[in-house]
């Protein structure tokens, strides 16, 4: 903590907070004593411009476009990282040496099955369950067969990351399997962490998967650039509801609800909908525009628009190139990544969109790319949550072990309800 502070006057009295800076810019005002001096509290819903930790895993400039996990610029991890790797970095802090990635690599297989008893819970969705809330009931429900996590030293840290990551991958495939109500392929010992998962999804009894290592690198940069995001709303979600004192699989079930909504991870289900709209509607894109600017319609554009990045979100600059290259790998013609780039044409070109800097995120390319690999549209947020999982566990961590600055997470607010009055008994209420 730096010994400036910025001066606060309300009314005729001005109160000292102490200024906090970042290693890479951030500046912040400390108001924790502000209410304690002043009887104030600052109010700021949706959490525009609130910090609510510090924090040493990821760097964003929403201005400028930079993204950084643990110092390293997002464009070169996902140009030369496997996703275990860069999962490592998010845990740990440090790329593995090649032993140290071995170990975890040798983990994430040994961990790999799920309780046989587990397997029987698939059974009791409904067909058409959504991947997303059986992801979160099976993640919630491993606490109750695996030991809880302490955290206290890396070697545990790394034991649980791999017992969640290995497992989170194998329910994700087993409720895809179910979803088309085909036999169950369990992971293999012999298969990368992406090759594997790719072949659970995929391996058939009566036709073998053959993993293409195309798809497999695909995959690895498309979880690498979903890996951590800062204090999104399901990291922030895990954090909150770790602040409880809950146990890591509840917190991360909770941050696989808040990852579902259409305004965060499941922005890359609904604009595969939305391109696939455009298309019923014969390439109408000016009703969607129109919509999506009309204020007494609550329609936006999928996939455009970000609270921190109010340039290009640098991850949907690697996606927009990794889907060309892909589609042309995997010799897959999609209308919808025609009708995709001229929407982003559109939308660059108008005043509306321009002005309120509104660029492609993450999402807008996402999903063209999953449906090339032959990825249901539905099971689109659970690759999402995937990728995200390693800030998740990392966040979760870092709150826990962080002895000076630990609470339970709880905003205050201002009540604007119906002053103290007497109470009137049911006899007398009309
Ligand atoms: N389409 C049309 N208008 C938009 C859009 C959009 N996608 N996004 C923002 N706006 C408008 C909004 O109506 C508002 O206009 P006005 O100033 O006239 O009221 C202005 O831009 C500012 O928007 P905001 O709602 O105050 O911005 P926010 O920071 O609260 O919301 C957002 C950020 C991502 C929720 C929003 O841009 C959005 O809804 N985008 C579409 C959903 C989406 O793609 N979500 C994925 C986000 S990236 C990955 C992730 O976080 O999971």
């Amino acid at each position: 903590m730096s010994n400036k502070h910025a001066t606060l006057t309300i009314e005729d009295k001005s109160y000292k907070l102490p200024i906090i800076h970042g290693t890479e810019g951030d500046k912040a005002v400390d108001i924790r004593s502000l209410r304690k001096e002043s009887g104030y509290i600052t109010l700021d819903s949706g959490y525009m411009n609130t910090g609510s930790c510090q924090s040493d895993i990821t760097f964003l400039d929403g201005e400028q476009g930079i993204l950084n996990y643990r110092g390293y610029a997002i464009e070169q991890l996902a140009e030369n990282c496997s996703f275990i790797e860069v999962a490592y970095l998010v845990l740990i802090g440090e790329l593995p040496t090649r032993t140290q990635l071995n170990d975890f690599r040798e983990q994430l297989s040994r961990f790999a099955l799920i309780h046989e008893d587990m397997i029987h819970f698939f059974d009791h969705f409904p067909p058409n369950a959504s991947p997303m809330s059986i992801l979160s009931t099976m993640v919630n429900t491993l606490n109750n067969f695996y030991p809880e996590m302490t955290g206290d030293t890396d070697e545990e840290l790394l034991v649980v990351a791999a017992r969640l990551l290995s497992k989170i991958r194998t329910i994700a495939a087993f409720s895809y399997k179910k979803s088309v109500g085909h036999p169950l392929i369990y992971p293999r010992y012999d298969l990368s962490y992406c090759g594997n998962f790719l072949n659970m999804m995929f391996d058939k009894p009566v036709k073998p998967y053959v993993v293409h290592p195309e798809v497999v690198a695909t995959l690895n940069k498309l979880l690498i650039l979903h890996a951590d995001h800062e204090q999104n709303c399901s990291t922030s979600t895990v954090r909150l509801v770790g602040s409880a004192g809950v146990n890591l699989y509840t917190s991360i079930s909770a941050g696989v609800s808040a990852l579902w909504g259409p305004l965060h991870g499941g922005a890359n289900t609904a604009v595969i909908e939305m391109l696939e709209g455009i298309q019923r509607d014969n390439n109408d894109f000016q009703k969607y525009i129109d919509k999506a600017k009309d204020p007494n319609d609550r329609f936006r554009l999928s996939g455009f628009g970000h609270r921190v990045y109010k340039t290009f979100d640098p991850r949907a600059t690697i996606i927009k190139q990794a889907c060309s290259k892909t589609l042309e790998a995997l010799q897959v013609e999609d209308p919808l990544l025609n009708i995709a780039m001229e929407l982003e044409k559109i939308v660059r070109n108008d005043d509306y969109f321009v002005s309120r800097n509104l660029y492609p995120n993450v999402d807008f390319y996402s999903g063209i790319i999953y449906r090339a690999m032959g990825i249901p549209t539905n099971m689109f947020t659970v690759m999402f949550a995937m990728g995200r999982l390693p800030g998740w566990i990392s966040h979760w961590n870092e709150m826990m072990q962080d002895s000076g600055d630990r609470r339970i997470g709880r905003p205050r607010q201002v009540y604007q309800g119906a002053k103290k009055r007497d109470f009137v008994p049911l006899h007398e209420r009309e």
